[in-house]
């Protein structure tokens, strides 16, 4: 009788492990065999931001073999830092930070790298010591994104050749401090400030790239009676607030204040095209298959190269057509 419910208790154990679900890392089998990635995203200030979170879901998808896990820090440092531990302790494959500034990140990103997760930066650049210094070099493993100080260039050199040697008084609005888009930008008009004494600044300020801080900022100057026939907008939705706010005291845009701006979104290029907009510099948000492109060379054993800056265009009246629009991704 012992005998027998032993044999009986043997087989189902035997059964019973026969039939136990195999075991999953993830515990969801589903996303095992992808690449798991968590990108810490600045945030949703602008049209630029959101495209290029649409070009990040869409390259890094399902279906090439991705499994996308995306942190909204809205535009807060902070929050960045919390992000990039959390990937750290979720262990995933790989860390796509795209940094709200260029400075704090030495700790974070020496944690992923003792973690062993390889950290791929987009857009901005973090604090140049830990880009091209010897201390922290390889705390991230490849960049990809814009050269912001060329792109400030082209529109300073775009007012000094349309102008010549005009006085401007030019209100600036600045986008959020110590990100590398601000930076490089500003740096630009500065310089440009210093070489042109007919050029005067009338209000600089940080719109923080949003749309209404944009229109909020020239709405105080106008309010204040400052006098200003040119606005440097550091991006396209701090342009759009400019416009809503000069149309609403009755001033034209391109006509009686000359609007440049950053990005070339294609709402922007619209504008181009009606002259509410004279001159912008293309910022390109579209890193989703770039970044996809690097993982898997590293999937592969490979080395991608450490930097790689974008080719960006400009666009004024005389060089944008309705199909350039239309052919827009973004
Ligand atoms: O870093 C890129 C900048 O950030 C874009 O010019 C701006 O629109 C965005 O918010």
């Amino acid at each position: 009788m012992r005998i027998r419910l032993m044999i009986t208790l043997m087989l189902m154990v035997f059964l019973f492990d026969g039939c136990t679900a195999p075991t999953s890392p993830s515990g969801n089998e589903e996303y095992d065999h992808l690449i798991v990635v968590g990108f810490s995203q600045v945030g949703a200030e602008s049209d630029w931001r959101n495209a290029n979170t649409r070009s990040m879901q869409q390259a890094l998808s399902a279906e090439n073999g991705f499994r996308l896990i995306i942190d909204d820090a809205q535009q807060k440092k902070e929050r960045q830092i919390t992000a990039i531990r959390n990937f750290i302790h979720q262990g995933v494959d790989y860390i796509v930070l795209a940094p709200t500034t260029e400075d704090g990140w030495d700790t974070v990103l020496a944690e992923a790298k003792a973690a062993n997760i390889p950290v791929i930066i987009i857009d901005r650049m973090i604090d140049s010591s830990l880009a091209t210094g010897d201390a922290g070099a390889d705390l991230f493993t490849c960049w990809i994104g814009s050269d912001f100080q060329r792109q400030g260039n082209a529109a300073v050199q775009w007012l000094e050749h349309q102008f010549k040697d005009q006085p401007l008084n030019i209100v600036h609005l600045q986008g959020n401090y110590g990100s590398s888009a601000q930076v490089g930008r500003s740096a630009s008009l500065d310089r440009g400030l210093e070489r042109n004494p007919q050029w005067t600044l009338a209000a600089r300020d940080s719109g923080d790239f949003t749309q209404a801080k944009g229109q909020e900022l020239v709405e105080t100057y106008l309010a204040q009676g400052i006098d200003f026939n040119v606005i440097f907008a550091e991006n396209d939705n701090m342009a759009y607030g400019a416009i809503d706010a000069l149309k609403n005291a009755g001033l034209m845009p391109g006509k009686d204040v000359i609007i440049v701006s950053f990005d070339a979104n294609r709402r922007a290029l619209e504008m181009v095209m009606s002259g509410e907009i004279s001159y912008d510099v293309e910022c390109n948000p579209l890193h989703g298959p770039r970044v996809q492109a690097v993982i898997e060379q590293l999937e592969r054993g490979e080395t991608p190269p450490r930097f790689t800056f974008v080719e960006e265009s400009v666009f004024d009246s005389a060089n944008l057509t309705q199909t350039l629009i239309n052919d827009r991704g973004y």
